[in-house]
């Protein structure tokens, strides 16, 4: 089967939300929120580019969803209490005036906080000093600190934080649990960071337990009618080689475990998503995804920026496409691609030195 370019503009449901097409923005973090962790003006009119643009799905940068350990960078927003909450209204009311669809990303960093308003430590699942240094265009410097485990109250309030955050934002029309790129879920399941003894620890089915009990708690809390995806990868901000140790039967195990977690999408980022997941393996991590998740919605991101890429991935399994840095530097890509446009370079001094909102980005 060939994917025509024009399947990515054919329309797509999911939990009776309607997409007018299949682009979505992939999650970034902007560093631009109030000092208090809420949102703003600025991200709005951020957010609201992408949908004129003709992105149907945005989703937003990682939120953090707890007033303890979850916070990762300085400016980052929350969800962690009411006011923060009622600070999103206005990013989705913009997004939601062009016709566009906002999830949530909540997001807990775990041992890679860089920065907490809350707290003076990190915590994560082990005494485990992460790999790499702090991502300097967050604000970061340095080694991360070694964090401290958390303990068994610490996990209960982890997974409160998660469902809370997303019931006080129920208006928002969904939520991607964060179980990605290196933060406190991925931490879990991941061996060199999870040296845990407990029933968090051990199997990869025990350190996929958290991700699944998250997913599992926040959509007994929404009830059944909103959207709920998972983001999953193998790479890392401070580890982008990482692979799973199990390779396809790693991949089994996690999206056949998450498919049972009552989520209606995953989201699969790797660095290039066209590519083998697995030295000794053909198949992309999307197309294990849908083996193993058949009746699961799969969103694909990475270096899709190209329509013969996209279309690879779409022939994959991929339901959705999510861009990222190409949609920084084309919030109209959707409307260039299905005019035969060629769009803009991607541009990283938008993320120089600081990856703030610019404001020549938000004319763009
Ligand atoms: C500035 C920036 C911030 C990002 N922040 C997040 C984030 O908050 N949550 C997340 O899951 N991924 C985040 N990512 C990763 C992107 O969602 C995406 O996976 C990555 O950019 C690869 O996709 P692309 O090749 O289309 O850019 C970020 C990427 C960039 C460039």
């Amino acid at each position: 089967m060939t994917v025509q370019r024009t399947s990515l503009f054919t329309k797509y449901e999911i939990k009776s939300k309607n997409l007018q097409n299949r682009f979505a923005v992939a999650p970034m973090t902007r560093v631009s929120a109030n000092k208090d962790g809420s949102a703003n003006q600025r991200m709005a009119q951020y957010y609201q580019r992408f949908a004129t643009g003709g992105f149907s799905l945005v989703i937003t940068e990682g939120v953090y969803t707890d007033d303890m350990f979850s916070q990762g960078y300085k400016c980052q927003p929350g969800l962690s209490n009411a006011s923060q909450a009622k600070s999103w209204q206005q990013v989705v009311d913009s997004v939601h005036s062009h016709s566009g669809m906002i999830f949530a990303q909540l997001m807990h960093a775990g041992a890679l906080s860089q920065h907490n308003k809350y707290v003076n430590h990190t915590a994560g699942p082990s005494s485990v000093q992460p790999l790499g240094q702090q991502l300097a265009f967050y604000y970061g410097n340095g080694p991360y600190p070694t964090p401290r485990a958390l303990t068994e109250s610490d996990i209960s309030t982890v997974i409160d934080g998660f469902v809370e955050s997303a019931v006080r934002a129920i208006n928002i029309a969904g939520f991607e649990i964060h179980g990605a790129n290196g933060y406190l879920l991925d931490q879990f399941m991941t061996e060199q960071t999870n040296r845990r003894h407990d029933k968090w620890g051990g199997s990869l089915q025990n350190r996929i337990a958290l991700t699944f009990e998250v997913c599992k708690k926040v959509r007994e809390a929404l009830g059944e009618q909103i959207p709920l995806g998972v983001r999953i990868s193998q790479g890392k901000v401070n580890d982008y080689a990482h692979k799973w140790a199990g390779g396809e039967k790693d991949a089994e195990i996690i999206f056949g475990t998450l498919a049972q977690a009552g989520v209606d999408y995953i989201h699969v980022t790797e660095y290039e998503a066209w590519k083998p997941a697995f030295p000794d393996s053909k198949s992309s991590l999307i197309a294990l995804a849908k083996r193993y998740a058949p009746d699961v919605t799969i969103i694909g991101n990475g270096a899709l920026h190209e329509p013969g890429k996209a279309e690879l991935v779409m022939n994959d399994g991929a339901d959705i496409i999510a861009l990222g840095k190409a949609a920084l530097s084309n919030a109209d890509l959707p409307i260039k691609w299905q005019n035969g446009q060629s769009i803009n370079p991607i541009n990283t001094d938008m993320l120089n030195p600081i990856a703030d909102l610019k404001d020549y980005e938000l004319t763009l």
